[in-house]
Formats: C-alpha cells, sequence, structure tokens
C-alpha cells in the first residue's frame, strides 16, 4: 500500500498485520529506528488532540521528525493548489498525515504525493481511529470475527470507517441513531457487497442489546457546529448510560474516540466504569500509528 486514507482500501490480512505490528512496537516503545533520518509532515486543518500528540511522539520513538504545520501556513488550495502543495512536500518529507474537512483534499494529496499520505481524519473517515479501536476489542478478549459492535450516535466519520472495517471483517456492526443521520450509503452498500453484516437501527436499546461492544462519538462533528442546538434534540434519545449500557453483554466494553462531550453523549458513570476502555484506545492510536507509518515507510 502507498497510502493508509480508507480502512476499505486495505483487506482484513493487511489489517491484522498491522494489529501484530502494533501489539510488537507496543511491548517495546522506543526499540525502533524504523523512521531514523526521515520526516514526516502533519498537516492539520482542525483542532486536535489525541492525533498531534500521537503522531508526534510516534514519529520520534521511530527515529524520525515529526513536523506539525497548520493550515494558517499553508492555506491548501487557495495560496496554492492541494496538487502543487503534494508535489513540493514530497521534494522534503518521506510522508504526510493529513486532518481536514473534505476527504477529496485528502485523496488528491495523495494523488500529487510522491510520498505515502496517511489520513488522520476527514469528514468522511476516520481510518486510524478505528484500527486503534479494533485494536483495543483485540487487546480486551473480543473476538474481531464473531463480536457484535454496537455504534450509538451519528452516522459521522468514524461510524463510517467502521462500516468500511465490517466489509473486511466478519464482526457483526449495528448503527444506531436518529433518523437522517445515518452513515454514508456508498459506504454501507460497498461493506455489503464484501460481505458485511451492518444493520441501521433507529432503535437504541435493539442496537445494544447483547452488544459485546458498545460505542459512542460526539453528537456534533468538528465543522458542523452551527447544527449543534438541532443535533442535541434530537440526539438526545441516544445517550450511553448505564440504563442503555444493562442492555449489552455482561462483559461487553465502552468505547468512545474522545473528545468526549460527558453528560451528552455519554454519561460520566460510564466513561468512569469499569467496562469504560476509552484511555486504552487513546493509547492505541499511537501503537497502531507507528505500524501503520513502518508499514508505509519503513524499511522492514
Ligand atoms: N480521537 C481523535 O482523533 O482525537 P483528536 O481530535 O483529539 O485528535
Ligand atoms: N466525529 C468527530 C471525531 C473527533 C475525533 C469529529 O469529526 O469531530
Amino acid at each position: 500500500m502507498k497510502d493508509f486514507i480508507s480502512i476499505a482500501d486495505i483487506d482484513r490480512a493487511s489489517m491484522t498485520g498491522l494489529f501484530d505490528l502494533a501489539t510488537e512496537l507496543k511491548r517495546d516503545r522506543t526499540g525502533s529506528n524504523d523512521l531514523a533520518g526521515k520526516t514526516v509532515g502533519l498537516l492539520f486543518h482542525k483542532p486536535s488532540l489525541r492525533t498531534r500528540v500521537s503522531f508526534e511522539v510516534g514519529v520520534s520513538e521511530l527515529g524520525g521528525h515529526p513536523m506539525y504545520v497548520t493550515d494558517a501556513e499553508i492555506k491548501m488550495g487557495q495560496r496554492e493548489s492541494t496538487y502543487d502543495i503534494g508535489k513540493v512536500l514530497s521534494r522534503y518529507v518521506h510522508g504526510i498525515m493529513i486532518r481536514t474537512f473534505a476527504h477529496s483534499n485528502c485523496t488528491e494529496l495523495a494523488e500529487a504525493a510522491d510520498v505515502p499520505v496517511i489520513n488522520g481524519l476527514t469528514d468522511l473517515a476516520h481510518p486510524c481511529q478505528v484500527m486503534g479501536d479494533i485494536l483495543t476489542c483485540r487487546e480486551r478478549g473480543k473476538d474481531l470475527n464473531s463480536m457484535v459492535v454496537a455504534f450509538v450516535g451519528d452516522g459521522n466519520n468514524v461510524a463510517n470507517s467502521w462500516v468500511n472495517a465490517a466489509g473486511n471483517m466478519s464482526f457483526e456492526l449495528r448503527i444506531s441513531g436518529p433518523s437522517g443521520y445515518e452513515p454514508d450509503e456508498e459506504l454501507l452498500q460497498a461493506a455489503r457487497a464484501k460481505g458485511a453484516s451492518v444493520s441501521v437501527l433507529h432503535d437504541p436499546v435493539e442496537a445494544v442489546t447483547g452488544a459485546d461492544v458498545v460505542y459512542t462519538d460526539v453528537w456534533t462533528s468538528m465543522g458542523q457546529e452551527n447544527e449543534k442546538a438541532e443535533r442535541d434534540t434530537q440526539f438526545r434519545p441516544f445517550q450511553v448510560n448505564d440504563e442503555l449500557l444493562s442492555h449489552a453483554s455482561d462483559d461487553a466494553i465502552v468505547l468512545h474516540c474522545l473528545p468526549a462531550h460527558r453528560g451528552e453523549e455519554i454519561t460520566d458513570a460510564v466513561m468512569d466504569g469499569t467496562r469504560s476502555a476509552v484511555f486504552d484506545q487513546a493509547e492505541n492510536r499511537l501503537h497502531i500509528q507507528k505500524a501503520i507509518m513502518v508499514e508505509l515507510m519503513g524499511d522492514r
């Protein structure tokens, strides 16, 4: 693989290989020199805690040099074209991570760039997140071939990447949110054509009943702030709280990509409860992204 833009672009064997490599890198965080002498550009058009810090730390731990660049400098598409930016950056850096709005910014950059491009979140997808999430499920003893994952909330970029992952693996995915907030229809059809077991439900209890993993994310994603009041009303019945969680399997884990809006999509009791794996999940961003970078930019 040249780039890492979408989980739909890779297959089950590649996913498993990345989980295995991430687990190996996690055992010895600083023992690798895979990116020695290499610089990775980190382009941000949206805010970030986890993605920025985990990529910076990850590149450093692999012996490379991370370079954080915001759109205030680049002004992609305004100051110069995405194509030219991809070509120029390729003369300086060995890889590029981009967090941006339109998914096309990421794909156009990847087409232009002669070096690997990694999607660090677009409006459409958040593949590094869901790879780290599935790694967390595996660490918590879930059977990736048979687990039931209930995604409760918005059919957003994170939900879409879960749909993509379901196309490669045989777990059951149930997505539950209000009508009009479903995941991307094209991605759903593509995943189902590959054999994915994905249902889109409007009843959170039906989605969570017997689930092994209960997942939620913010109701209003970055860039949708002017819809917040309407979304708060629509999503209210989809809060992940103790009552909803009581319908899940006894050993269910709770995941949230973070940042969380405590008291909105998830309660404090659930987020801080014994079933919550959210901070392991945040840590695993580091390990899975190191594996992705080694695969794309390393010489193994
Ligand atoms: N989960 C995640 O991507 O967090 P940040 O937005 O803080 O990077
Ligand atoms: N869906 C959220 C995820 C943040 C990591 C957003 O796009 O804002």
